[in-house]
């Protein structure tokens, strides 16, 4: 399967994206001389930011999708790398002093397996930081969703429909609590976004949710469901322009106690 990730149409929004991003960065404590990981860095931009930001003497990005490593390569730099990785799997022996992930969480499923697994890789003293969209109940998430489960897209995605596995917002604060996080901040933040119009809603979700779909089916299938969500879509949201997308957000920020 080739890597569905589209940096040029990921980036589209990239000011929009950006917020939720700098949101979270407000949250972390500087780290001079520190080593820093990024999960799910994607195009790398905002990791290098984050290296320059948390005065970090290493910061690793790390993504499995090879179309976003080859533009994060390029900016590799004096303490900035990028190297492949799969989240779910990533081990690391001597653990970071931030472990950062900015909108790549919601990709995996099972958190309260992943957490903890994400977690131990926090040196004690360290700090964690995640921010994922929990946007899923959203007519823009909610009809790709339901289409996919109408045929033919059911048959061409084998029974395939992408389950969210972001919890409530008090569930990462209970988690984050039991594992050992001494301080912490958790909240849920609704970002306002006045799009062009309603139909932006179809390019900005091309760019995330919709990649898993496409990967799954062949060029045609795509472009008839494509169709099928915009009819669905387009009645289903206001024709006011420019158009209002309200997108929730969870932001999760907690420090370990020190050994
Ligand atoms: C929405 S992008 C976010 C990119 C970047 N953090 C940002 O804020 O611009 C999500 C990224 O997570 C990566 N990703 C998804 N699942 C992953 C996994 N299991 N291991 C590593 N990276 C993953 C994708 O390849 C993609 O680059």
């Amino acid at each position: 399967m080739t890597s569905p990730w589209e940096p040029k149409q990921y980036l589209r929004f990239r000011d929009e994206r950006a917020q939720p991003f700098y949101d979270l960065l407000d949250l972390v404590r500087p780290i001079p001389g520190g080593h820093v990981i990024d999960l799910g860095c994607g195009p790398g931009e905002l990791t290098k930011v984050l290296h320059a930001r948390t005065h970090a003497s290493a910061t690793l990005g790390i993504d499995s999708s090879s179309t976003m490593l080859a533009e994060s390569n390029k900016l590799n730099g004096p303490g900035l790398s990028f190297s492949y990785g799969d989240i779910a799997t990533y081990r690391s022996l001597k653990g970071f002093d931030l472990v950062f992930s900015n909108a790549a969480l919601q990709w995996l499923p099972d958190h309260a397996t992943l957490f903890p697994r994400v977690a131990g890789l926090v040196r004690p003293g360290g700090q964690l930081a995640v921010q994922m969209p929990t946007n899923n109940d959203h007519p823009s998430h909610a009809i790709a969703h339901e289409i996919a489960g109408e045929e033919p897209f059911r048959t061409a995605l084998d029974g395939y429909l992408r389950e969210w596995p972001v919890m409530p917002p008090e569930w990462y604060a209970e988690l984050l609590d039991r594992l050992g996080f001494e301080e912490q901040h958790v909240r849920l933040q609704v970002y306002a976004h006045h799009l062009a119009s309603r139909e932006e809603v179809i390019e900005w979700v091309k760019g995330t949710l919709l990649t898993d779909y496409k990967k799954r089916m062949d060029a045609p299938t795509y472009e008839a469901y494509l169709a099928a969500y915009r009819e669905r879509l387009m009645s289903r949201l206001d024709a006011r322009e420019p158009y209002f997308y309200a997108f929730k957000r969870v932001l999760i920020w907690g420090r370990k106690e020190p050994k």
